[in-house]
This record gives C-alpha cells, sequence and structure tokens, in this order.
C-alpha cells in the first residue's frame, strides 16, 4: 500500500511474531538449510523485533546472502535485491519514470491529445493545455518501481537484500541512508510512500572499501568470519555432498589449514562445499594428499595460491608428516625469523596466526584496482577496524615465508617453487 504524503499513517511497524526468540531463528534457519551460531541467530532476532537494518560485514563466501535469502524462506516474505555496483544511480535503486510508455500512452492518445489542443490559439497556450495533463503521465501507471521502493511499497511485509553495498559510490549510500532512517521514499510528482510494514533490511560487505560512519550508525552490525570447524562441518552436512562423515570432517580441517596460509584468496565455506562434492563424485573415501593436490584448484583460484597450496597439504593432511625443515639443517634460529608452521604445529596456530596474516594482508593500497575488484575475501578478519589499524609497515611473518623456505630445498630444478611471491 502507498501512503501519499499527509496520510496519516507515517511509522512503520516492524512486525513482532516472525520469531519467538532466538532459538525460533536458529530452528527456522537450520530447516532451510541455514547453520546459525549463536551470535547470528541473536542478531537476526534483535533485527526482527526492532526493525533496523542488518549490516553484515566479511570475506566472500561466508554465508551473508545467504543469510538475507534464508531469513525470506524462513519467513515467507518476499525477497527484494538491489545488487549494487560502481557507478549504480538511484535510478537504478528507488525509481524511474517508464519513458517507453508513457510515449506508447501518448501515440495511441494522439487523437485525443489533437482534440485538447483544438481551441488553442498559440503555441504558449497549447503548452498549457499539455502541462496541465502532466499529472496523467507523472502518475504511479507510468512509474517503475526499483527495489528500495519496490520495498516501501510492498502491501506484504519484504526482505530487501542490498547485497555488496561497498561497491555502490557513495552518492547513493547517501540515498540508502534516507530511505533507512524512515523506510520512505519521496517521488516529488506524487507524493511520500511510506512502508506499511518496516522491511527486514540486509545490506551486505565485503570490506573493499570503508563504509560512511552514518550508514553503520543506523544498522546493527554482524561480522561474519569463516566458521568454526564443528559450524562448517554441520554445514557441509546440511548440504548432503555425498562426502562420508569423516572425510568431510578431515577435509574442514585441511580447509582451515589453507585458510591460515598467505593466500590471495582464502577458500570460502562454498569453496569446501564444491571441494567436498568433487571428491565425492571422485569417490574419495580416505583423504591423501596425491587427491587432495589434484583437486586443490576447486578452492585456490590463482595460481601462486595453488602452488601454496599444494606446498602445504602434505602437512595438513598429516600434521607428523616428516618433512624436513631447512633450517634444522643450514643454520640455527636465532635470526628472527618465526616458522608458525613446522610439522604438526600448524593447525593449532591457525586460528590465531590465520587470523593475523589475513588481517596483515588488508591494507589500503597494498594491491592494485583489479586485485581489490576481484579480491572479496581474505581481507575482513576480525573487525573491520581492528584490520585496518595495522599499520601499512608492519611486518608479520606470514605462513608463505616458511612455505618458500621449504620451496627452496626443491632446488633450481623445480621452477614452480621458485616462482618470485
Ligand atoms: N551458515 C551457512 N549455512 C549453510 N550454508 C552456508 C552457510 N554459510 C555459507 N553457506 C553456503 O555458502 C554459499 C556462499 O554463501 P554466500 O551467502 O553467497 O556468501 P557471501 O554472500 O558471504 O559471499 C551459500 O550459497 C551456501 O551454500
Ligand atoms: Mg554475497
Amino acid at each position: 500500500m502507498t501512503s501519499p504524503a499527509g496520510s496519516p499513517e507515517t511509522t512503520a511497524t516492524p512486525r513482532p511474531d516472525d520469531f519467538t526468540d532466538v532459538d525460533d531463528v536458529a530452528r527456522a534457519f537450520a530447516e532451510h538449510g541455514y547453520v546459525t551460531d549463536r551470535r547470528l541467530a541473536t542478531t537476526t532476532f534483535v533485527m526482527s523485533r526492532l526493525g533496523k537494518p542488518l549490516l553484515l560485514e566479511g570475506p566472500a563466501g561466508v554465508g551473508k546472502t545467504e543469510l538475507a535469502k534464508t531469513l525470506a524462506r524462513a519467513t515467507g516474505r518476499r525477497l527484494l535485491r538491489l545488487q549494487c555496483y560502481e557507478g549504480q544511480d538511484e535510478t537504478k535503486a528507488l525509481y524511474e519514470w517508464d519513458y517507453g510508455k508513457q510515449l506508447l500512452y501518448t501515440q495511441i492518445l494522439r487523437d485525443k491529445a489533437a482534440e485538447l489542443l483544438t481551441d488553442t490559439t498559440s503555441m504558449a497556450e497549447a503548452v498549457d493545455r499539455v502541462a496541465e495533463q502532466d499529472s496523467a503521465f507523472f502518475s504511479e501507471r507510468f512509474l517503475a518501481a526499483r527495489p528500495l521502493l519496490e520495498a516501501v511499497r510492498s502491501p506484504e511485509p519484504v526482505v530487501l537484500l542490498i547485497d555488496e553495498v561497498d561497491r555502490a559510490d557513495e552518492a547513493l549510500e547517501a540515498v540508502l541512508l534516507e530511505m533507512l532512517a524512515e523506510y520512505q521514499v519521496s517521488v516529488p510528482e506524487i507524493g511520500t510512500f511510506v512502508a506499511e510494514h518496516a522491511p527486514y533490511v540486509i545490506l551486505t560487505s565485503n570490506n573493499t572499501r570503508d563504509l560512511s560512519a552514518a550508514l553503520k550508525r543506523r544498522c546493527l552490525h554482524l561480522f561474519l568470519e569463516y566458521p568454526d570447524a564443528e559450524r562448517e562441518l554441520e554445514i557441509l552436512r546440511s548440504k548432503k555432498t555425498g562426502l562420508d562423515d569423516a572425510a568431510a570432517s578431515q577435509l574442514v580441517d585441511i580447509v582451515r589449514g589453507l585458510r591460515g596460509l598467505d593466500l590471495r584468496k582464502s577458500p570460502s565455506i562454498s569453496e569446501t562445499i564444491d571441494w567436498a562434492r568433487v571428491l565425492a563424485v571422485l569417490g574419495v573415501t580416505d583423504l591423501d594428499a596425491a587427491i587432495l593436490a589434484d583437486t586443490v584448484s576447486v578452492v585456490a583460484k590463482y595460481e601462486r595460491d595453488v602452488e601454496r597450496s599444494r606446498a602445504a597439504l602434505p602437512r595438513l593432511v598429516d600434521p607428523n608428516a616428516t618433512v624436513p625443515h631447512p633450517h634444522d639443517h643450514d643454520h640455527g634460529h636465532d635470526h628472527g625469523h618465526v616458522h608458525d608452521h613446522g610439522p604438526g604445529t600448524h593447525r593449532h596456530d591457525e586460528d590465531t596466526g590465520g587470523k593475523q596474516v589475513r588481517a596483515a594482508k588488508d591494507v589500503p593500497g597494498r594491491h592494485d584496482e583489479e586485485y581489490y575488484g576481484q579480491r572479496s575475501s581474505g581481507s575482513g578478519e576480525g573487525t573491520a577496524g581492528g584490520a585496518r589499524e595495522i599499520p601499512a609497515t608492519t611486518r608479520s611473518v606470514t605462513a608463505a615465508q616458511g612455505a618458500r623456505s621449504f620451496a627452496n630445498r626443491g632446488g633450481p630444478k623445480n621452477s614452480a617453487r621458485r616462482r618470485p611471491v
């Protein structure tokens, strides 16, 4: 329903009855194939009660978009999606006039228009006469609503997903702010549309740029990380990949190990799922380094990442594998290098070491534009603010440095391992 300006209906009220409590959110999401944790379920529940937008930040593939889709399925609401991109303007977000339809109507009504103008004697008079008909052509009939207006106009409550808002320009962010503050949209020729039901609004960001403080202030905020091993295994199970449980559990550990490496693009949940499916199709029940190396391109999408992942796989598959350590032979350990992933130690370091490694990569200006354009993960471990606090000069010793030390042991014939980094 629309409510032109001046209508007594000026405030939108959230519907309090979609979820009874936090557990109800977790249950409903699980029913629709989305595995939550306590923090996620709590924030979603609070959002549903407060009617405030929820901003989800985090690397690509951790379930941000899926959360909004699941929220729509779980509540039976229609999902409206505004996919943001650079250069997008408000006509794609709010509304535009349907020029083609207006033109068609004027052609069909040509005779009627001529009739209207028969008794006019001057051009000015004819123009005035036409202008009197403005409202007929700038009416809701000719309004092409885009997702924001559509959400406000919808007679039924909806879920509005504003996806990858960090890709939008700041000008569009200002338009969003206006809409999110009041859940209303003004069309000067018609009036102000006010939402009858506050939509559930989910914004997502892959952290390719900082969002304005004003936008963040208006939203509940949740940083979505890669899940812990238990939840990732649960997600794998829920996707019925065909990989047996023991292998799936091992795979989760291996992927987590890969995330701890200094990769350009860390494997996401969706890639773990893909990998499990690939291994299941191949009939693999027992994961070994060879089969994982053969299929690692499912999760490593850059040549350098593939090499690094392959080099790390034997140790990730078997932490007790006896891999010769270059420094055990060459020289002592008093030169300031940190070997954060010697045999058997890596997986224990991963939760902290991996996080540090990825945070250290998230230094603005470290990569060129093309890189930021494609890369949407691995950038935002911890809170967004936390990641950016690391000064550009901070040098942390990365897992890859250790890997390079290993690689050099391969000798000059192994050209792949000698690639400069
Ligand atoms: N908590 C979860 N429960 C179930 N599946 C998940 C979960 N998180 C991620 N996924 C899976 O990962 C895929 C990628 O998630 P997506 O929402 O597209 O990532 P993002 O928007 O964060 O980049 C989803 O399609 C879904 O299959
Ligand atoms: Mg997404």
